[in-house]
């Protein structure tokens, strides 16, 4: 999956970051406090049987059985836990170097949480992404850091900012604020199939979902209306694509890809080195996770990856995945017992922090000791 960009696709995607505005948000850090109140997953990441994660560190290969049974992982924890979230599949087949000239299946699960009132195209999403397919070969692979730990920090993120985006939804509709752009913002997880190749990493032996899904969005303008105009597209409505890849292992490193993204980069960066002097974190690697270092240029190669059909459609891209890949990259080691769990707990509180600091959720959170505002 490390794979120089083709030059002419490098020089249009830099031309595409340069021109596209970034959505300003109100940006307000969480306080200490906050910081302290995020819940690590605990025992419910645990590989062994941990209800977030067990159940997928199985060979999950499009097309047999193990796809299905992550699916129903996913959909069952968000019916049963997480009510108010949408689900959408987003479905296509594909023949793959393996299939002997038939159709594989190939499935994208989108969870959203948008506010009550909006209309379809109206709402900016930050965009969580992980894939949850494995590797075809070497056969058993389960693929723990590629990509079954991310896909369940995803989960944790979605549990822990549920309650608080129900408040802030809740507080909107009784002010009867919301309805302007800026403050219509939701958040969304896909979690897409068919990132790995079958068996030589192309640009046709790749990248099932997210070719899929980016193509399928692009094509589907929002209903028109003067008000909401700039949301055209789904792809439009996408204000960070955030993607997780390989992660899990001991000691990552990852640096900045992206120019046009390097300040949102700076906000996960920085929410890493509160938390560790908080002492809220439980691993202590040499060099922090995030150590706001630049490979964007040069000799560095570009990673290929799920967001580069997003790329592609004018979408401001955060890649959260280590420079260099971790030891067990595509290796039947790849397992649960590999998995480094402070490293994957600290990810996990890391991501929910970031997604509560960028959905403006200071609005919502009484500091502990202040009285002034309510008065039981
Ligand atoms: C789901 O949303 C409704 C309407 O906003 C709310 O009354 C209910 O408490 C929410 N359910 C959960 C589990 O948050
Ligand atoms: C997509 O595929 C899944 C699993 O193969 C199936 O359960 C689901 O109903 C399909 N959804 C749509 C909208 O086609
Ligand atoms: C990384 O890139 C950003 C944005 O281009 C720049 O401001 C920053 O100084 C760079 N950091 C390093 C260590 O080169
Ligand atoms: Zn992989």
């Amino acid at each position: 999956m490390f794979f120089p960009l083709p030059p002419s696709l490098s020089v249009f995607s830099a031309l595409l970051l340069l021109q596209s505005p970034f959505p300003v948000n109100a940006y307000k850090p969480l306080s200490d406090s906050f910081l302290q109140a995020i819940p690590s997953p605990g025992d419910a990441i645990d590989p062994l049987n941990g209800p977030l994660l067990a159940p997928i560190l199985i060979p999950r290969v499009p097309g047999t059985p193990g796809q299905t049974t992550a699916q129903r992982h996913f959909i069952n924890f968000f019916q049963s836990e997480l009510p108010n979230w949408s689900i959408q599949w987003q479905n296509s087949t594909a023949r793959t170097p393996i299939s002997g000239g038939a159709e594989l299946p190939f499935a994208n699960l989108i969870f959203k949480r948008e506010p009550p009132w909006v209309k379809p195209g109206q709402a900016n999403l930050l965009t969580l992404v992980a894939h949850y397919d494995s590797k075809y070969q070497p056969e058993g692979f389960i693929g723990a850091t590629d990509s079954a730990a991310p896909c369940a920090m995803l989960l944790h993120v979605a549990k822990v900012v549920d309650g608080y985006v129900q408040r802030m939804y809740d507080e909107m509709q009784e002010l009867g604020e919301g309805g302007s752009v800026k403050m219509d913002m939701g958040i969304q997880i896909l979690l897409l199939d068919g990132e790995e190749a079958f068996e030589k990493w192309t640009d046709e032996d790749s990248l099932y979902g997210s070719r899929a899904l980016a193509q399928q969005w692009s094509l589907s303008p929002n209903p028109p209306s003067a008000k909401f105009y700039r949301y055209r597209t789904p792809l439009s409505q996408i204000s960070l694509f955030l993607l997780l890849d390989l992660l899990g292992a001991a000691a990552p490193s990852v640096p900045s890809y992206f120019p046009t993204t390097h300040w949102a980069y700076q906000h996960l960066s920085t929410i890493e080195s509160r938390m560790r002097a908080l002492q809220l974190l439980e691993s202590s690697p040499p060099t922090p996770f995030l150590p706001d270092v630049n490979v964007t240029t040069g000799e560095h190669m570009a990673v290929s990856d799920d967001h580069l059909p997003f790329i592609r459609g004018g979408v401001e891209v955060l890649h959260v995945i280590p420079h260099p890949f971790p030891k067990v990259w595509h290796k039947i080691t790849d397992d649960g017992e590999h998995l480094d769990m402070r490293t994957v707990r600290d990810w996990s509180k890391i991501f929910a922090a970031f997604a509560l600091e960028w959905l403006d959720m200071m609005e919502v959170w009484d500091e502990p000791g202040d009285n002034t505002e309510e008065v039981a």
